[in-house]
């Protein structure tokens, strides 16, 4: 395959970008066109200059509203016209507008068992709550934050001692080997959304899988 058949796929991040690391060291059969950030010293920036991968930097403190920033984040991912967008670690509410323009084709990873612990501090949150399993999923994004149909869900133990640091690298190792596969299943249209919800290989889920 050419440069030009493979899919197109351009990853948001604003942090350190490990996700994106797997991504790249997956080696999968896509074009992983560019990654944007929406804070300069995001340490993903230099893990994907050092792949090769285009880089922008768009500040969101730089716009007067979420709007104007998610539009001015659009102009930029649509110079790639990619397949599919990658909020790998993006921390940023996302207007209905923007979600919208990307329906079907824009997929999160949330650090929980979703729809348990939506939003912040997933990991003390769990601790907290006395739970003994946690995890990570993996979604399409729709306009509700973190609430969209599920594909993925990638089950750790919470053991007796974790605080949220211990908790979250248990939980970081199954994100690194679930997210990867799930990019390359949409990059070769093994996943999509459809009304109903998430098929996977022509078969509709009737809960996530699990990884
Ligand atoms: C990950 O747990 C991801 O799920 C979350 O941000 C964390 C850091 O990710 N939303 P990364 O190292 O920047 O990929």
């Amino acid at each position: 395959m050419n440069q030009q058949e493979k899919a197109s796929v351009v990853i948001l991040i604003s942090g350190g970008g490990s996700n994106l690391q797997a991504i790249i060291d997956a080696g999968l059969d896509i074009n992983l066109c560019a990654v944007i950030s929406n804070k300069a010293d995001a340490g993903g920036i230099q893990k994907a200059q050092k792949a090769g991968i285009a880089t922008h930097v768009l500040n969101h403190k730089e716009f007067s509203s979420r709007e104007t920033f998610d539009a001015a984040l659009a102009e930029i991912i649509d110079q790639y016209s990619p397949q599919l967008v990658v909020l790998s670690g993006f921390m940023r509410i996302l207007t209905e507008n923007f979600v919208r323009h990307y329906a079907g084709k824009m997929i999160n990873i949330h650090p929980s068992l979703l729809p348990k612990y939506q939003g912040l501090n997933t990991h003390q949150r769990a601790i907290d709550a006395g739970d003994k399993e946690h995890g990570a999923s993996v979604h399409f994004v729709t306009e509700e934050l973190d609430g969209g149909p599920i594909i993925i869900q990638a089950h750790v133990p919470v053991n007796q001692d974790d605080d949220a640091e211990t908790l979250a690298a248990r939980v970081l190792v199954q994100e690194h080997a679930m997210f990867p596969s799930v990019v390359d299943w949409f990059c070769h249209q093994r996943l999509q959304l459809t009304s109903s919800g998430v098929e996977f290989d022509g078969t509709l889920l009737d809960k996530p899988k699990q990884w």
